[in-house]
């Protein structure tokens, strides 16, 4: 799956100061929703929530308020983003940003409760490192809140067949499924947003003891 870089993170670089401003965020607040009720919805809030692709911090922001006390992770490799969400978190020592990417996470190992990531999986080139970093840093028991398009259904494979442009692309349901098999989840499940709407939350759960 690995092709020639791609100049993603360069156009999210650009992006970063009009991302917040642009339409599609309306769209994107309606799938961070769930994503956020997700991870609040356990007997035992987490203590630490790492978000990958956190782009400008939306949905750090919209997590604040629901766990307090926790401390907020955001990395996102382009400057530019993580420039924006720094100026947005510049008052709040609970929230610590990072220019790095999901394959490569600077954080120690068993470190984290709860890993998020919105609209950004289909871009990273290495789904399976990154995937792999995602359990090393998660602790036993911890869960990974994945939305994104999936290439499943005929609107999925559509996107899928078009797609030119991102770093591995929209995951069908068997290769998602080897994916977090191999990454070292135990149990996961997925749920549509929208009938017809090719985008899914994904939850994966590593077992409670390692
Ligand atoms: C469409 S934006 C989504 C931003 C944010 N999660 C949201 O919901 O608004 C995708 C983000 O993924 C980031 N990204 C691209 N490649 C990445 C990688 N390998 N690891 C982590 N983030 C990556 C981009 O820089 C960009 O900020």
């Amino acid at each position: 799956m690995k092709r020639p870089r791609h100049g993603d993170i360069e156009r999210f670089d650009e992006w970063s100061t009009t991302y917040d401003r642009t339409p599609g965020q309306f769209f994107f607040g309606r799938i961070h929703r769930p994503v956020v009720d997700a991870v609040c919805s356990g007997r035992v809030l987490p203590r630490r929530v790492v978000d990958l692709g956190c782009g400008t911090g939306r949905l750090l922001e919209s997590l604040l308020p629901h766990l307090p006390g926790a401390e907020l992770v955001g990395v996102d490799p382009a400057e530019g983003m993580i420039a924006v969400a720094r100026t947005r978190f510049a008052a709040e020592p609970r929230v610590r940003l990072e220019v790095a990417t999901a394959e490569h996470l600077p954080l120690a190992d068993a470190s984290v409760d709860a890993v998020t990531t919105t609209m950004s999986f289909h871009h990273w080139d290495h789904q399976e490192m990154a995937l792999r970093e995602v359990v090393r840093v998660l602790a036993p028991g911890g869960r990974l809140l994945l939305a994104d398009v999936l290439g499943i259904g005929f609107f999925g494979r559509m996107m899928r067949s078009l797609e030119r442009h991102h770093g591995s692309g929209y995951r069908n349901a068997p290769e998602l499924t080897g994916l977090l098999r191999d990454a070292g989840f135990s149990r996961w499940r997925r749920r549509q947003l929208w009938p017809g709407v090719p985008i899914y939350v994904v939850e994966a759960r590593l077992a409670a003891k390692p």
